[in-house]
């Protein structure tokens, strides 16, 4: 059984923690992902980041500059996504949402917590088996995937949309964008009533989404980190896990249930 690293009258409070939650959040990033192999963004060697600027792939102008380019990128990402499967963490989090309030809110664009069963789950940075008109917004569907040849990532001429003529873009909220205004109320609502937030798998840098802890914090909620490496928010987490979301959760969930 994985080892919590903590001391035993921390464990103990932790314990009754997760017993007495009624309403609890999982705000998940990256981190989350990674076991199901989906690359983080911010680690280093792996990190998307680490391979591409934002302002390369992730920005409007980028698209607009060189729409093949983006589209190609997130396609190949889409089906890196849809060949992936949910792993320990977030089927750990779908099975306490059986027996309890828990609500997700993922900075991430897959929809593995959906697969893994999770019922509420809301997505602040869009989704990417998304796409809608970069003009109109008119959503585009993707199913069936769009064939492509080759592997790995390359260009491929974004659709055009059937309405205005514009170019399709990715479901995805880019840098210099706004939060889709009902999922931000939507996520703010859910942090303001929780009993406890468990923040997984995200370096919390990329506001307003890394906002969130300390508004569940502030509004009475007691904060758990799942995390291998030290995060900003550390200074207002009461339980500090150092480990990996596929290992940890599972743990927290029979914690959380034992009798
Ligand atoms: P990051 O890549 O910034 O951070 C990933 C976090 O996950 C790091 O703190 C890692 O230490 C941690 N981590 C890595 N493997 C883990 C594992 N197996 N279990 C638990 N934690 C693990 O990703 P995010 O915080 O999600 O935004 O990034 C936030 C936003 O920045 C993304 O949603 C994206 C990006 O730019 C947009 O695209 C708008």
């Amino acid at each position: 059984m994985q080892a919590l690293g903590l001391h035993d009258d921390v464990t103990a409070r932790l314990r009754d923690a997760l017993r007495d939650a009624s309403r609890i959040v999982v705000f998940s990033g990256a981190g989350a992902s990674a076991e199901s192999g989906i690359a983080t963004f911010r680690d280093p060697e792996v990190g998307l980041w680490r391979r591409y600027k934002p302002e390369q792939l992730a920005t409007p102008q980028a698209f607009l500059t060189d729409p093949a380019l983006v589209w190609g990128r997130y396609g190949w990402r889409r089906r890196q996504v849809a060949a992936a499967q949910p792993n320990a963490g977030h089927l750990a989090i779908a099975e306490w949402g059986r027996s309890r309030e828990v609500s997700v809110v993922t900075q991430n664009v897959d929809d593995l917590h959906e697969r893994a069963g999770s019922a509420d789950v809301v997505h602040l940075h869009g989704e990417i088996a998304k796409a809608r008109c970069f003009d109109c917004a008119a959503p585009y569907p993707l199913t069936p995937e769009p064939e492509v040849e080759g592997e790995g990532p390359m260009s491929v001429e974004p659709p055009v949309c059937g309405q205005c003529g514009g170019l399709v873009r990715p479901g995805v909220v880019w840098f210099g964008e706004a939060l889709p205004e009902r999922e931000w109320a939507e996520a703010k609502a859910r942090c303001r009533r929780a009993d406890l937030l468990i923040c997984v798998g995200t370096s919390a840098v990329v506001r307003p989404a890394s906002l969130l802890p300390r508004l569940a914090w502030e509004h009475g909620a007691a904060v758990v980190q799942v995390n291998p490496h030290p995060t900003e928010h550390d200074e207002i987490t009461e339980f500090v896990i150092r480990g990996t979301s596929a290992a940890i959760l599972p743990r927290l969930l029979e914690m959380a249930t034992a009798s």
